[in-house]
């Protein structure tokens, strides 16, 4: 049962948004109105960031300060305190949704961690921007505006992140471009729909699935499994991944080539490594697509980052070493 969904009292419909801030270039600050580039992520509180939109004023709107970092910086210990915190507003009869402020550059890991753990059958809406907030042109003033028209637009659920009008859902979200407002893609699946004044134009269903459960993250940080990615490329070795094994790395993510395809000095390397009990698991470093065939497995649809914290929480699911 996915969850999230507490029950309300018959006639009362949710109506409360619940803003959650955790950082990134949406609260990001530059001396310069006109510089993009050369500015702190994780200045402005997520209260500042309301009060500059009238536009919401007189709606039901609650702001949560969770963290202030740079999503570069994401850590386990700021997951578990967001999953929390997502988890606790979701079982308030009177929220219809919660929007989570948050860095581009991890954006998809924390999408893809929080749809895993809690599958919520509200909305948890992602949102972030690609210019901070001093910006003569910043992006994130409407992408808010528009992350808060899909938390409220009934029947949503699940994981999506809303971005340049643009609703992607967790599975697919994928980080495509280091500098245009529009840097978010959804490949294949494509876009689960748009954002056009303020009106949600849906193409595809909503993020569903089993829930592991908040539970999955209850392991100290220091205790989550040491995961890590290596990738395949022309003249290969195999020498990191020994290293790795030696240092008592848990798990491996082979961002493969093309159809899964791996450098025979690095495959020797990774075969010892199974051999010795650490998991390996094998995905594609195309940017779209899906390993097709026999080297299909569990992350063969997902990329590279996608993958190492699916590997995270299997082994914390499962209660594997590390
Ligand atoms: C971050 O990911 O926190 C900084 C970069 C961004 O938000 O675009």
């Amino acid at each position: 049962m996915p969850s999230g969904l507490p029950s309300t009292s018959p006639g009362t419909l949710p109506s409360t948004i619940v803003i959650l801030g955790t950082g990134g270039t949406i609260a990001g600050a530059a001396a310069s109105t006109s510089d993009n580039v050369g500015y702190t992520a994780a200045q402005r509180p997520v209260v500042d960031l309301l009060a500059a939109l009238p536009q919401l004023a007189g709606q039901a709107i609650e702001a949560e300060q969770v963290a202030q970092l740079d999503s570069k910086d994401m850590d386990a210990a700021t997951w578990q305190r967001l999953a929390r915190a997502v988890a606790r507003q979701l079982a308030r009869p009177e929220v219809a949704g919660v929007v989570v402020t948050h860095g581009t550059d991890t954006l998809e890991e924390t999408a893809w961690l929080l749809q895993r753990v809690l599958a919520p059958a509200r909305p948890v809406v992602l949102v972030a921007a690609m210019r901070p907030a001093t910006s003569i042109a910043a992006d994130g003033p409407q992408n808010l505006l528009d992350a808060v028209a899909v938390a409220r637009t009934p029947g949503a659920r699940g994981v999506v992140a809303v971005l340049a009008g643009r609703v992607h859902a967790a599975a697919e979200l994928r980080k495509v471009h280091p500098y245009r407002t529009d840097a978010f893609d959804s490949g294949d699946a494509g876009l689960l729909g748009v954002v056009e004044e303020g009106v949600l134009r849906r193409f595809r269903d909503w993020p569903a699935g089993e829930p592991l459960g908040l539970g999955v993250l209850d392991r100290a940080p220091a205790d989550w499994p040491w995961v890590e990615i290596v990738v395949s490329h022309a003249a290969a070795r195999g020498d990191a991944v020994r290293a790795l094994v030696a240092a008592g790395v848990h798990g491996l993510v082979v961002a493969a080539t093309g159809n899964g395809t791996v450098h025979r000095e690095l495959d020797a390397a990774l075969r010892a490594a199974e051999h010795s009990g650490v998991t390996v698991w094998r995905c594609t470093r195309c940017a779209q697509g899906a390993l097709v065939g026999p080297n299909r497995g569990p992350a063969a649809s997902m990329s590279p980052w996608q993958a190492r914290l699916e590997l995270t929480l299997s082994r914390l699911a499962s209660r594997g070493g590390g």
